[in-house]
C-alpha cells in the first residue's frame, strides 16, 4: 500500500496487527470524546500563511535539556512496544536514534533497559511509573542510570488506569481473552511469526528483571490497575529527586495550578498531556491546556506537550501554542507496527517535510522563530461547528 502519511501508517496497522493490539493502541477512554478533541482541537488551530517573507532553507534544530536534536520531537514511551513488532522497542530507539530525537523507553515495556540502551549509540530517556512496590521504582532507577540514561520521564496521570471499553471487546482482557488472542494471531501470520515467534520472550522485561521470575502480558490490563499506586503525592516524589542528578519531566498535566506545583517542586521539565485520551476522558485536550500552561511556567522549565499530534503541521501547532517541544504517541507506533524500525524513519522524514512547509508558509526560517503569532487567533472553528449542527 503507498505510504505518505501517518493515517496510511495507522491503516497499515490495522491491517498487519491483532484486533487486540490494534484497539489497544489506537482506543481510548470511556466514550473516547477527549482522543478525538486531541486531534481535532489541533486541526482547529488555522496556521497563519504568510508569504515572500524570503524564508529560504528552514532550520529544524533544537535542543532540549541540552542535548542537540534534529527537530524538537521525541518518542513518548509506550507500554507493550515489543508487541507490536520484533522486539519493538530496540526498533523504535534506534530509529530515533539514527534521526538524531529522543525515544523514551516505558515502564512497562517489552524490552529491559539495557536491551534497549545497549543497542543505541546515545542515551535514551526512561518513563517510570508510581509502583505500588517503591522496591520496584528504586530498582528501575539505578538500572536506568547505570545503562547511562539521564532524562527521567515521570508518569503521574495514572494513579489508576482509565477505563478503555475498547479493551474488553478485542480480547485484550474480558471473556475468553487468552483463546481470542489465539484465533486472532493466526489470522494475521506476518505478526504471529515476526513477533509471535521472533519477538520472544514476551513479557515485562523492567518488571522480570527486577523480580527475577517472568512478568508475563497474559492479564496485562489487571496487573496495570493491581500494581499502580492511587495514594501518590507530590512528597512521594521527593527521594526520586534526591536520587536522580539528571534532568527529571513530569508528565500527564493539564493545568496551570499543577505546573506550578512542578516548578515548585524542582522538577526540569513538563509534558502537557491526557495520555492521548486514554484516562480521564472529558478532559481537555492537550492543544488547548496548553496555552495557560504555558503563560505560567514559561522561561521557568522545559514545556513538552503531546496527545493528538500526528503531522509536521499538528508539531508546529503545538509549537506555536507555547511548547519548546513535542512527542510523538501512536504516530510512531503505527509506523512501528507496520513497516518497523524503517517505518518510524520513514515517519520522522514525513514529519520533518511536513514542519518545513508549514514553517516556510507561515514565514517561520527556524524552531524559534515560531510563536503564538504563527496562528490566526479570531477563527473558533469548533464555534463554527457547533453552530453550523443546530
Ligand atoms: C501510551 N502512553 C503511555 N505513557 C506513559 O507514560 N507510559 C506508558 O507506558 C504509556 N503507554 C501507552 C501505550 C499506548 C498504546 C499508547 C497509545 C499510549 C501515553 C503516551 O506516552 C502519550 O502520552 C500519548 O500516546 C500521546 O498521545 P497520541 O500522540 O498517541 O495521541
Ligand atoms: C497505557 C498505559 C500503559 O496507556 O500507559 O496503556
Amino acid at each position: 500500500m503507498i505510504i505518505s502519511s501517518s493515517s496510511d501508517y495507522r491503516e497499515a496497522a490495522r491491517r498487519r496487527l491483532p484486533p487486540f493490539l490494534f484497539h489497544y493502541i489506537d482506543g481510548g477512554a470511556y466514550a473516547e470524546a477527549t482522543l478525538r478533541r486531541n486531534v481535532e482541537d489541533l486541526s482547529d488551530l488555522a496556521l497563519r500563511q504568510r508569504v515572500l517573507k524570503s524564508v529560504g532553507e528552514v532550520d529544524l534544530s533544537a535542543s532540549l535539556f541540552d542535548q542537540p536534536l534534529s527537530m524538537p520531537v521525541g518518542l513518548a514511551p509506550v507500554g507493550l512496544t515489543g508487541m507490536f513488532a520484533r522486539r519493538g522497542e530496540v526498533q523504535a530507539a534506534q530509529a530515533a536514534t539514527r534521526k538524531g530525537i529522543p525515544f523514551t523507553l516505558s515502564t512497562v515495556s517489552v524490552c529491559p533497559i539495557e536491551e534497549v540502551q545497549s543497542q543505541v549509540a546515545k542515551p535514551i530517556w526512561f518513563q517510570l511509573y508510581v509502583l505500588k512496590d517503591r522496591g520496584f521504582m528504586q530498582n528501575a532507577l539505578e538500572r536506568a542510570w547505570a545503562a547511562g540514561i539521564r532524562t527521567l520521564v515521570f508518569t503521574v496521570d495514572m494513579p489508576v488506569p482509565g477505563a478503555r471499553y475498547r479493551d474488553a471487546h478485542s480480547g485484550m482482557s474480558g471473556p475468553n481473552a487468552a483463546f481470542r488472542r489465539m484465533v486472532q494471531a493466526v489470522l494475521h501470520p506476518f505478526w504471529a511469526y515476526d513477533v509471535g515467534l521472533m519477538g520472544t520472550p514476551h513479557d515485562l522485561g523492567n518488571v522480570s528483571a527486577y523480580r527475577k521470575e517472568k512478568t508475563t502480558l497474559e492479564d496485562y490490563v489487571g496487573w496495570l490497575g493491581a500494581n499502580f499506586d492511587p495514594s501518590i503525592g507530590w512528597k512521594d516524589l521527593e527521594w526520586i529527586r534526591e536520587f536522580w542528578k539528571g534532568p527529571m519531566v513530569i508528565k500527564g498535566i493539564l493545568d496551570p495550578e499543577d505546573a506550578r506545583d512542578a516548578v515548585r517542586f524542582g522538577a526540569d521539565g513538563i509534558i502537557v498531556s491526557n495520555h492521548g485520551g486514554r484516562q480521564l476522558d472529558g478532559v481537555l485536550s492537550s492543544a488547548r491546556a496548553l496555552p495557560p500552561i504555558a503563560d505560567a511556567v514559561k522561561g521557568e522549565m522545559t514545556l513538552l506537550a503531546d496527545s493528538g499530534i500526528r503531522s509536521g503541521l499538528d508539531v508546529v501547532r503545538m509549537l506555536a501554542q507555547g511548547a519548546d517541544g513535542v512527542l510523538l504517541g501512536r504516530a510512531f507506533v503505527y509506523a512501528l507496527a507496520a513497516a518497523g524500525g524503517a517505518g518510524v524513519e520513514n515517519l520522522l522524514d514525513i514529519i520533518a517535510k511536513e514542519m518545513r512547509v508549514a514553517m516556510t508558509l507561515t514565514g517561520a526560517r527556524a524552531i524559534s522563530d515560531i510563536s503564538r503569532d504563527s496562528l490566526v487567533r479570531e477563527i473558533e472553528r469548533p464555534l463554527a461547528r457547533a453552530a453550523a449542527a443546530e
